[in-house]
């Protein structure tokens, strides 16, 4: 959940590691540190509870010189957000450091068995293990590399972790175990750079390495020599072409607002050269593997976490209605202990905007064993669920920085929408016509997404009306079941409001004796085969003096007679809608939010990316 970063080089360490940690900070907020190999030979260690302004605060007091370093902004599992607990942690001597994302779930036999042999802790957390053990190795006369390399055996679980020592100037050792985030090292000129995550990479290089599982690398001046789980491999740099502007606010308050407003050219960067209009076709990159696997599916199985797992849901249909194949959908975290009937006849689609979320990957991994064909959906190149799968749609939608989810949300779909056609095209359940039938609404989606982002300011009033509320119901049917499920996650998210999605059916079963004029009714009625039904949903909240927030299609003004307030979004076929009605929700989320004073792009408690259970 944490960032990492890591510097070898010939510039002045400290303010690198600090705007890598800036652009980081969405990993994990509660803390945040650097140490850095002073010039003079000791190592400097600098760290705070808070985000990294405090840590700023703290270097203008004593800014440490020193061209090799390594930094940490913290999302607490084990030990509270405090200065001592803090990464990065030491070893006994003070010349060895560590930081660290994962859980050491071992951690108190090894924490007794180093206590006895006479080491002394300083923190409460799992972490502070490493540096003793590393210690330990090191009596030995072994290297740091070899110490890493052995001490990452010991340690269960999984983990990511950076390792330097007075002792070794000139080099930093890293590693990666099982599913912890990745570990990526950047190929400068004349220095090279370590991260958890391409944004604070990008600014400086595209040459990367993605560590495997098991990797160690100890990198020294512009070298970097790798061992799998002892044995040494190659490693080659791929260049991977990504734009690093896409990662900064531009002129935007916040990432989430910058984020919500660039989908329209989200959405056409996922479909471009993908949907070929012309020819009623759907090509997609690198799809061998899975052409030959799909003549055995009998059905799909779609699994993610929070937004993704939303996404998710939404593609069941399309792999229903486009590929007339059986689909379910299951959250990764239950999938993984289900013991699920599936095997080579199952597809299983995954979707993780990360690529590194700890139970989709588990899920992928159970699926794997069972010899399921996989694809996944992912905006992350290189990422761990790219390299479990078969075959992965990326979304091309840059870095998403905000700790809430909404363009690569947005993108998931097109992509599962693209991916259910191409499954029909390559199964030939489709027939030319029938195809073109489906990608035809995919030409104009752009344009009605940016066409949704202009009603910004009436949902901004609404919001205005509705910040104070503590609870909000969110109900809808069918296809746009997900969307209110999606709504009602980004409001608790990021304004801390207590929301739930409903299907508009299940209300009268439990929920509606919730309803009265405190708890606003966000209703999504579309035009499509259930909006009657939902019509007659919003009457029955109507009879109890609810307040209705209806999102409608445009020109359905009956509405107007029934809500209280109706956000208009434009036409499209049924199973784009989604797409359309998910936007102005993320823009009622991000005005609430703003108006109870919350920070938008990092929320209290969340982490970007969930790499622990
Ligand atoms: C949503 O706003 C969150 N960012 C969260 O629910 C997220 O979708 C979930 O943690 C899954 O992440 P992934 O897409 O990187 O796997």
């Amino acid at each position: 959940m944490c960032g990492i970063i890591g510097y070898v080089g010939e510039q002045d360490a400290a303010p690198i590691l600090i705007d890598g940690l800036r652009r980081l900070e969405y990993r994990g907020y509660d803390s945040v540190g650097i140490a850095v190999l002073e010039d003079s030979g000791g190592i400097a260690v600098r760290k705070s509870e808070g985000r990294l302004v405090s840590l700023t605060s703290i270097l203008e007091e004593s800014w440490p010189h020193g061209r090799q370093g390594i930094g940490h902004t913290r999302w607490a599992t084990h030990g509270r957000p405090s200065d001592a607990n803090a990464h990065p942690h030491t070893d006994c001597t003070g010349t060895l450091v560590v930081i660290h994302n994962g859980i050491v779930e071992n951690h108190r036999d090894l924490r007794a068995r180093l206590e006895a042999a006479g080491h002394a802790f300083n923190s409460d957390t799992d972490t502070e293990v490493i540096p003793h053990l590393l210690e330990e190795h090191l009596k030995d006369g072994t290297d740091l590399h070899d110490a890493l390399a052995q001490a990452i055996e010991e340690l269960a679980g999984a983990h990511a972790i950076l390792t330097m020592s007075a002792s070794e100037p000139g080099v930093i050792v890293a590693g990666r175990k099982g599913n912890a985030g990745g570990v990526t090292i950047g190929y400068g000129e004349d220095e090279m750079f370590i991260a958890s995550d391409l944004p604070a990479l990008l600014p400086h290089t595209q040459r990367l390495v993605f560590l495997e599982d098991g990797d160690t690398v100890l990198i020294r001046g512009r070298e970097a020599t790798y061992r799998n789980h002892g044995v040494a491999v190659e490693r080659e740099p791929q260049e991977v072409g990504l734009d690093p502007v896409s990662a900064a606010k531009g002129n935007f308050k916040h990432f989430m607002q910058k984020e919500i407003a660039e989908q329209a050219e989200v959405v056409l960067d996922t479909l471009r050269g993908r949907a070929l209009f012309g020819e009623s076709r759907v090509d997609l990159d690198d799809m061998a593997r899975f052409c030959e696997l799909l003549p055995q599916v009998r059905r799909v199985l779609l699994t993610g976490m929070g937004t993704s797992l939303h996404a998710a849901m939404i593609g069941r249909h399309y792999f229903e209605q486009i590929a007339g194949l059986p689909a379910e959908c299951d959250n990764a975290s239950e999938m993984r202990y289900r013991g699920a009937p599936i095997g080579p006849e199952t597809l299983v689609v995954s979707v993780s905007q990360s690529g590194e979320t700890v139970d989709t990957l588990a899920a992928m991994n159970e699926a794997k064993e069972r010899g399921c064909p996989q694809v996944t959906i992912c905006n992350v190149p290189g990422s761990q669920s790219s390299r479990v799968a078969d075959a992965v749609v990326y979304t091309r939608c840059g870095p998403e920085i905000g700790v809430a989810s909404t363009k690569t949300y947005l993108a998931s779909i097109t992509a599962l929408y693209l991916l259910a056609c191409y499954s029909a095209q390559e199964l030939g359940v489709v027939d030319r016509e029938r195809l073109g039938g489906f990608l035809e609404p995919l030409a104009r989606l752009p344009k009605l997404v940016g066409e949704t982002l202009t009603h910004d300011s009436i949902i901004e009033g609404i919001a205005n009306e509705y910040y104070q509320h503590e609870n909000f119901l969110f109900l809808a049917r069918g296809i746009q079941y997900p969307v209110a499920m999606e709504g009602a996650l980004k409001l608790k998210e990021v304004s801390y409001i207590h929301a739930e999605g409903y299907p508009a059916g299940e209300m009268k079963h439990g929920p509606i004796a919730l309803i009265d004029r405190d708890m606003p009714v966000i209703a999504i009625c579309l035009r499509d085969a259930l909006r009657d039904k939902m019509m007659s949903n919003i009457e029955q909240v109507k009879a109890r003096e609810g307040i209705v927030i209806a999102l409608a299609t445009e020109g359905d003004r009956e509405l107007e007679e029934k809500a209280d307030h109706v956000i208009y979004v434009p036409e499209t076929s049924p199973l784009l809608a989604p797409i359309l009605a998910s936007i102005p929700l993320q823009a009622f989320s991000y005005h609430v939010a703003l108006r109870r004073g919350c920070d938008v792009d990092q929320p209290r408690n969340l982490a970007k990316t969930v790499t622990v259970e």
